[in-house]
């Protein structure tokens, strides 16, 4: 059986992520990535949320009072690219995994959109400071102004690695019609 973009983003992360890791949410957004990967990381995990709108913010931390029972979650206001000056560490020795969910925020601002460079170089960050066998998981959205571009300039990014320290894999349906989102998935070796 297929899973949907999500389901197959979240079982990813499900598979990677271990007793004590510490994950980062680089888009919070309306907090549905943020709720999973706090109840998937438990009483011994952190979740590192990030988003540079208010509301998105907002958003994630009333869903995680009502979702999660784990008080394991820090939740930012600043842009993913800033994301070494958020983790102390001791968590950033312990990062698993990250996911990204690129595009705008569904309900809000659809010009406030997430741009390659301060993706690529967030992906990179993480990318030096992640686990072995840890992963990065990105779903890409790429319909709406400005997302081909990110699209094009990410993939460029992730065709590059050196396949000796990362394989990268790409998950997605490609019979669907208007710009499907799919997964590029990048795992440490
Ligand atoms: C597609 S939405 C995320 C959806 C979210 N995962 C959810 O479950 O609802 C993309 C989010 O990225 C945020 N964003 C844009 N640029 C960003 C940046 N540089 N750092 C962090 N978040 C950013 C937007 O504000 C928006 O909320």
């Amino acid at each position: 059986m297929t899973k949907n973009i999500l389901q197959f983003a979240h079982h990813l992360l499900e598979n990677t992520i271990q007793h004590g890791d510490t994950i980062i949410d680089a888009t919070c957004g309306n907090g549905h990535d943020t709720v999973f990967l706090s109840r998937l990381a438990g009483e011994a995990g952190h979740v590192f949320g990030f988003d540079i709108q208010p509301e998105a913010i907002e958003h994630t931390a009333s869903r995680l009072k009502q979702e999660s029972p784990f008080h394991n979650t820090i939740l930012i206001q600043d842009s993913h690219s800033n994301f070494l000056h958020h983790l102390p560490v001791d968590k950033l020795t312990r990062l698993g995994g990250a996911i990204f969910n690129l595009g705008y925020l569904p309900g809000g601002d659809k010009q406030v959109i997430t741009q390659s460079d301060s993706t690529i170089t967030a992906m990179e960050g993480i990318m030096t400071h992640l686990k072995a066998k840890g992963i990065i998981v990105l779903v890409i959205y790429h319909g709406h102004p400005g997302g081909k571009e990110e699209m094009e300039e990410v993939m460029k990014y992730a065709r590059l690695l050196d396949q000796k320290q990362f394989s990268v894999l790409y998950y997605g349906f490609i019979n669907q019609k208007n710009n499907p989102p799919f997964i590029l998935a990048i795992e440490k070796k």
